[in-house]
Formats: C-alpha cells, sequence, structure tokens
C-alpha cells in the first residue's frame, strides 16, 4: 500500500521549461510558481503533494516529472497506448454499450484465468480516481479454483455460526436492542436462503456463493484514507468492464465481504492489516453463459433542481 510521500516529489527541467505557467495553473495544491520565467516547485506550506501528476500531464514540453509515478503500467497481456484520447475521438455509444453488456455471470467453465490477466486486471482498477490521490486500495487474487474455495468455505463457516445465532429466539431478542436489530432483519432476509445454500455446499459440492468462478480479486483499502469505499469500488467497476473485454465473467459478491468484514479468520487467510478494510470481492471465470440482450434498468427520475433560483423544475 502506497503511503503519502513527503519528498519533493516534482522535478522540473529548468533548460527546458519556457515558463508557459501551464503546470501553475493546473496544480490542485497550488505548489508551483513561476520564478524568474521557470516554474519551480515548493513542496508543503499548507498541503502536501498528492502526486496527482496533472502538471507533469500538461507541460507541452515534457520539462516536468512526478518521481516515483509512472504513466507506463506495462500491462502483460495487451499493448498499452498511452496517448491521450480527444474527446471527438471517443465513442459514447460504444462505452455505454460495454457498460451495458458487461452482466453479473453466475456459471462458469472450468477453464483457469491465466495469471497474467489477473494482474493485469488489478492496474486497470488502479487508473480509478482516488480521494486526495491516495490510492490507498489493495488487492489480493486468488488465482485457482482451489483458493476460491479456500474463500468459500470460510465465508461459510462465518455464515453458519451466524446462521445459528439468528436461529436462537434469545439472541433475536436481544438484538432488538443492539446493531440496529441486524440480526432479526438478517433472519427475516437471508436466513432460509444461506441455510439452503450452506447445505448445498455442505452436501452437493453446489457453489451459490461464487457459482463455479475460477479466480477471484479482492479490493481493500485503508480504513484511514479519506474515502477508501469509494475508491476501491472505483477500481471494482474498471475491474468488471475490462474482464468483459477480455471474455472474462464477473459477479460481486457481497456474501463473502460481510463475512471477512466480520471474521478473523478470513482477514487472517487473506493477510489483512490492522488499518486495512475490505469493500469488494469480484469472482472471475469463464463464462459459461452468453447473455442475448443489454442491461435493462428501472426507469429513473432525477431531480433537476435549480438551487439558484429555488423551483423545481420538474
Ligand atoms: C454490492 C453488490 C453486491 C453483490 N453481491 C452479490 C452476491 O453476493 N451474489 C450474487 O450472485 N450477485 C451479487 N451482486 C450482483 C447483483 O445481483 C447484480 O449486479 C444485479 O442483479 C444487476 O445485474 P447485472 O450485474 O447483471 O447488471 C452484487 C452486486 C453488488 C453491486
Amino acid at each position: 500500500m502506497k503511503n503519502p510521500v513527503n519528498i519533493d516529489s516534482v522535478v522540473i527541467n529548468g533548460e527546458v521549461c519556457t515558463g508557459c505557467a501551464l503546470c501553475v495553473d493546473v496544480c490542485p495544491h497550488r505548489l508551483l510558481a513561476l520564478k524568474k520565467e521557470k516554474a519551480v516547485f515548493d513542496n508543503g506550506q499548507d498541503q502536501d503533494c498528492m502526486e496527482c501528476g496533472h502538471c507533469a500531464a500538461i507541460c507541452p514540453l515534457e520539462a516536468v516529472s512526478v518521481e516515483g509515478v509512472s504513466a507506463i503500467l506495462d500491462f502483460q497481456t495487451f499493448p498499452e497506448k498511452l496517448k491521450v484520447l480527444k474527446p471527438e475521438e471517443c465513442d459514447c455509444s460504444s462505452l455505454v454499450q460495454l457498460m451495458r453488456s458487461r452482466r453479473s455471470c453466475r456459471k462458469y467453465t472450468s477453464q483457469p484465468v491465466e495469471t497474467a490477466l489477473l494482474e493485469d486486471l488489478v492496474k486497470i482498477g488502479i487508473t480509478a480516481p482516488s480521494g486526495t490521490n491516495s490510492q490507498s486500495w489493495d488487492f489480493v487474487i486468488l488465482p485457482t479454483r482451489a483458493d476460491v474455495e479456500a474463500l468459500g468455505n470460510l465465508t461459510a463457516d462465518f455464515y453458519r455460526k451466524l446462521n445459528s445465532q439468528a436461529a436462537n429466539p434469545l439472541y433475536r431478542l436481544l438484538a432488538k436492542f443492539f446493531a440496529n436489530d441486524a440480526l432479526n432483519r438478517y433472519y427475516q432476509n437471508y436466513y432460509q436462503s444461506v441455510a439452503e445454500a450452506l447445505r448445498e455446499w455442505d452436501e452437493d459440492g453446489v457453489d451459490r456463493l461464487f457459482h463455479g468462478a475460477t479466480a477471484a480479486i479482492v479490493v481493500t483499502g485503508r480504513k484511514d484514507a479519506s474515502c477508501p469505499a469509494e475508491d476501491a469500488l472505483l477500481a471494482t467497476q474498471n475491474i468488471l468492464l475490462a474482464a468483459h473485454t477480455m471474455g472474462l465473467g464477473s459477479c460481486l459478491i457481497g456474501f463473502a465481504v460481510e463475512a471477512v468484514k466480520r471474521s478473523t479468520s478470513a482477514r487472517a487467510a487473506l493477510a489483512m492489516a490492522g488499518n486495512e478494510e475490505i469493500y469488494s470481492v469480484i469472482a472471475l471465470g469463464y463464462p459459461a453463459v452468453t447473455f442475448r440482450q443489454v442491461a435493462g434498468r428501472k426507469e429513473v427520475q432525477p431531480r433537476v433542481l435549480h438551487l439558484a433560483g429555488g423551483t423545481l423544475v420538474r
């Protein structure tokens, strides 16, 4: 996990800099200034450099670099294109079509997923934005079906215990006064289906948790980051979309997230640090199903407000 860096991370080549000040204007923390018609970097009067790299990205002469940050991610399974696309070179229609073609996959073939693909997916994940550019996410790759099953067993252990508590009326009575009555709600909404899934897992080897996925990526983050959940979930969505382009099916497994959050043995198995929290578990594998229609959604009614005028437009 990356720690905040407080050194002089921006380096300006004074020989090349023409003092155009584009980098000065774009720096979110105003850590660059023009001195004697050259850009200079002064880290950390009030705020540290968050190493967003906007100064380097905007310089037309490549006079600016950010130490320890490389534009090259070195993908193993596809060529890396470093050219910035102009809006007119992008196709919104294709982007949305990709988004709607990704569906949760709940049936996989037994074909293993190449580790190189999983490693590339993690690198695609980290192209997401993050609060104050903290990038304080971490990723655990479970590369084989056996590894996925091991997490499945840890998850099953957790739900076995939870179900035995939820089945006890005394626990449910006590739960009314604690944790927002969560145990009663769990009992009403999930107890029965979880009991059935556990029985199928134990007796028939049917995997209703990971749906037979042959790999998984767990996305975690540092709890003390500014927006760890948002960062991890943005990285997660990148991974889901990219997986589709690689021919992989994917499915978020919220049941496993809840189990890992509360199970010390699952946290230990995933080698999670004390200040690390889990935010998503992504099941992956080659799909054994083909969807013929893009995703449909319920109608959405955004509130269009002219707050300045105080009128509701629609
Ligand atoms: C936070 C979250 C947790 C989810 N957990 C599960 C899960 O545990 N098991 C599962 O089969 N699907 C899970 N899903 C998948 C949703 O059921 C699925 O996204 C939704 O039905 C829409 O279908 P689509 O992804 O194919 O568009 C989860 C999705 C999200 C966003």
